[in-house]
């Protein structure tokens, strides 16, 4: 059976976190194939080196490479392997939160840094089957957040990325699915659920 990659993305404080656990949860009282859960960046070392890049003033094109580096670890270690095996793979955060996010940070030293970025990639990644875009206002999601602040955590920053992720979404609109975060996780959960079901024909 062939494995399945989904994706969930969204800015900080959307909800991700919370929603890939209840994903899974809900995903697995319906079929009985394997799930894997899993993030980037990775919990691995080279998530550790990109973990601490985010405490620390990093120049943008080498940030983009640390993360590219976490990228093909974990599609090595993790998706791969776990698609191979025919799993159901949900991942919090991935190729997309690089091409908002480093799209942003590259703005003004790269021109056009969304395309650049994907053809940075394009020969190594894995395209998800489907990606859940959490959406939210960077205003609310800034006060969701409760732990001390990386540099990415701000509203002005976040304003950046919510129309990065709007236009790669709208570039792609069969794979994406889009669902508004501003809502109580359960209702959040369900409504994810019911678009994927339909999707991928879990
Ligand atoms: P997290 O809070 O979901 O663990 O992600 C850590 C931060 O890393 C978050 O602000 C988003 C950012 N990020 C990127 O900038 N590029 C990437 O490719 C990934 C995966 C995350």
């Amino acid at each position: 059976m062939k494995g399945i990659l989904i994706t969930v993305e969204g800015i900080d404080g959307s909800g991700k976190s919370s929603l890939v656990k209840k994903l899974g949860k809900r995903i697995n009282q319906e079929t009985s194939r394997q799930i894997v859960l899993t993030k980037e960046p990775t919990e691995s070392w080279l998530g550790d080196a990109v973990r601490e890049g985010l405490n620390r003033e990093v120049d943008p094109l080498s940030e983009a490479f640390l993360f590219t580096a976490d990228h093909i670890h974990h599609i090595r270690e993790t998706i791969q392997p776990a698609l191979n095996e025919g799993k159901i793979i949900i991942s919090d955060r991935y190729s997309d939160s690089f091409y908002a996010y480093q799209g942003t940070t590259l703005q003004n030293e790269i021109e056009k840094p969304v395309e650049y970025l994907k053809n940075l990639r394009k020969n190594f990644t894995i395209i998800p089957d489907a990606t859940i875009l959490l959406d939210i206002d960077p205003e609310t999601s800034v006060k969701r957040l409760k732990h001390e602040q990386i540099k990415f955590e701000n509203e002005e920053f976040l304003n950046k990325v919510t129309e990065k992720y709007n236009q790669i979404a709208e570039k792609e609109k069969n794979r994406f699915i889009r669902v508004n975060s501003d809502q109580e996780i359960d209702q959040i959960t369900e409504q994810t659920y019911n678009k994927i079901k339909n999707k991928l024909d879990l």
